[in-house]
């Protein structure tokens, strides 16, 4: 839609740089793999510069609060306290924790425990005990621009069998990163993903995945971990997503709580484990933004 740019025109990404001396070529790259049958992203997924540097700012808040709960977190403690931590630090650092009220949540964290997949509510009756396993899920708006990353944490003395899982599912997530890069596609991750959790013997949740993350809190593309490498959206230089498998020891399938609408339970009450990172397609690989 719109007319079409000219090549003497300033630049569409904000650079104040002309359009033939910047974005040209990559639009014309676009076009060629949307041709050929291939998803691409829409400029609106492109980060500018300044946006770039504004989430960079958001996501110092947001690891930094991750950083803070890593230092408290211990046997004992409700996770209404970790909860008070996350609203603490992030407001203190001028940030908003961006799960306060989205969509209704209650609470600024997820605190997901052993079967709990994710968007465990923070409770002061949820208390850690010695061999759990939680995941954190934080996310920061500072001057409007979204962060989003998350951490496991073991309770004490857990088991074996656990810390596996925990170890394992973060090794996903390194391994699904080291196939982000320009002009490759969205699926290389999600198999890298895929494929390691199944040599392990886990089974990886299906629909609750992923997402384009900066500009707003949740964007395109939405990002599984079932697709095969060379399918879906090609990854061009200025995209931010995250990259957030849930790791299950047993079955993928999973139950919704009734009362509460949000949280996500393993259908078998098996363990679950979660690592959630962001990052940003740069010109010669990426860059992690928030972890
Ligand atoms: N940080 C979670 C995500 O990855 C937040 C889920 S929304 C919430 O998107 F409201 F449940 F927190
Ligand atoms: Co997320």
């Amino acid at each position: 839609m719109g007319h079409k740019i000219g090549r003497n025109d300033p630049c569409w990404c904000g650079s104040n740089k002309k359009y033939k001396n910047c974005h040209a070529d990559f639009d014309e790259k676009l076009a060629i793999l949307h041709s050929q049958g291939h998803t691409v992203p829409g400029h609106e997924l492109i980060k500018t510069p300044a946006q770039i540097e504004g989430i960079k700012e958001s996501a110092k808040i947001n690891v930094a609060v991750l950083d803070a709960v890593g230092e408290q977190i211990k046997e004992g403690m409700s996770t209404e306290d970790i909860d008070k931590i996350v609203y603490k630090v992030t407001t203190e650092m001028g940030g908003i924790p961006a799960q306060l009220n989205y969509e209704g949540f209650p609470k600024s964290v997820c605190t997901s425990i052993n079967d709990v997949v994710c968007h465990g509510i923070p409770s002061p009756d949820v208390i850690l005990k010695d061999g759990d396993i939680i995941n954190v899920d934080c996310s920061t708006i500072y001057k409007g621009y979204y962060s989003d990353s998350s951490r496991m944490f073991c309770i004490g003395n857990v088991s074996e069998e656990k810390r596996k899982l925990v170890r394992v599912t973060k090794e996903c997530v390194e391994l699904g990163l080291e196939q982000v890069k320009p002009w490759g596609f969205l699926g290389d991750m999600s198999q890298a993903v895929y494929d390691h959790a199944k040599e392990n013997g886990y089974s990886i949740v299906r629909n609750i995945g992923g997402h384009g993350c900066g500009v707003e809190f949740h964007e395109e593309p939405w990002v599984g971990y079932i697709f095969k490498k060379g399918t879906q959206m090609v990854l061009a230089p200025g995209m931010m997503f995250t990259i957030e498998p849930m790791v299950n020891m047993g079955t993928h399938k999973y139950t919704t709580d009734e009362e509460n609408g949000w949280t996500i339970r393993t259908a078998d009450g098996k363990p679950s484990a979660q690592w959630e990172i962001q990052v940003l397609v740069t010109e010669t690989g990426h860059e992690v933004i928030s972890w």
